[in-house]
């Protein structure tokens, strides 16, 4: 594996008591070595998407350092819940946003997608759309194994700490398995 190979993550939930930011915050005790995270900028400041706001001032800067942030990383993992059954609104803006951009900055990224949900199918429903939303833009989405925790409330403790073992081992094996494609992509 490459010796250093940089994540942004970005969280799809806007929360302080988020499952998916908790899970955010387990990925750097189950990486493989060399892998570092960033947490992107807040995406919740953008205005809703509209040509006119571009054309007249341009893109929001929060849109434009999102964008770098993607273009400096390695790879993207995207971690989100499902809300009826497809992508939260705020996360599709701010990707409607940067997807306007002439550096497109999801253009060949690797990008690999992890979901909690306190419902039975996990955050499923939602990462289906994102797969079609990645492929339109370009990135390179990771395949299996998937991160999709189901029933969250049952898979972290009181202080918000993953605990499930399962879940522990296929976050490790995802990250590892993204490690190795982002290698391949970028040889
Ligand atoms: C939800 N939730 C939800 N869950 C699910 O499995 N499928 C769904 O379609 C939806 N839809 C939905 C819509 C909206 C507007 C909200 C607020 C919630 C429940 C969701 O899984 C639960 O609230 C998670 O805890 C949200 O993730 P965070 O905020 O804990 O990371």
């Amino acid at each position: 594996m490459a010796d250093q190979v940089k994540i942004l993550v970005i969280c799809g939930s806007l929360r302080k008591g988020s499952y998916n930011a908790a899970l955010t915050r387990a990925l750097p005790e189950l990486a493989p070595p060399g892998m570092t995270f960033t947490m992107a900028p807040a995406h919740d400041v953008m205005p809703m998407y509209n040509a006119d706001i571009q054309e007249a001032s341009g893109f929001p800067p929060a849109a434009e350092e999102l964008a770098a942030a993607i273009r400096s990383a390695d790879g993207v993992i995207v971690v989100s819940p499902e809300y009826n059954w497809t992508i939260p609104g705020a996360l599709k803006n701010a990707i409607d946003w940067v997807s306007r951009m002439k550096d497109q900055p999801f253009k060949d990224k690797p990008v690999a997608l992890q979901s909690c949900s306190q419902g039975p199918l996990g955050g499923s429903r939602m990462q289906y759309h994102m797969r079609m939303m990645f492929t339109y833009l370009n990135a390179f989405i990771f395949g299996t194994p998937e991160v999709i925790v189901a029933s969250a409330q049952t898979k972290f403790d009181k202080d918000m700490k993953l605990v499930d073992e399962t879940t522990r081992n296929f976050v490790k094996q995802q990250l590892a398995g993204f490690a190795k494609f982002i290698e391949r992509v970028k040889a």
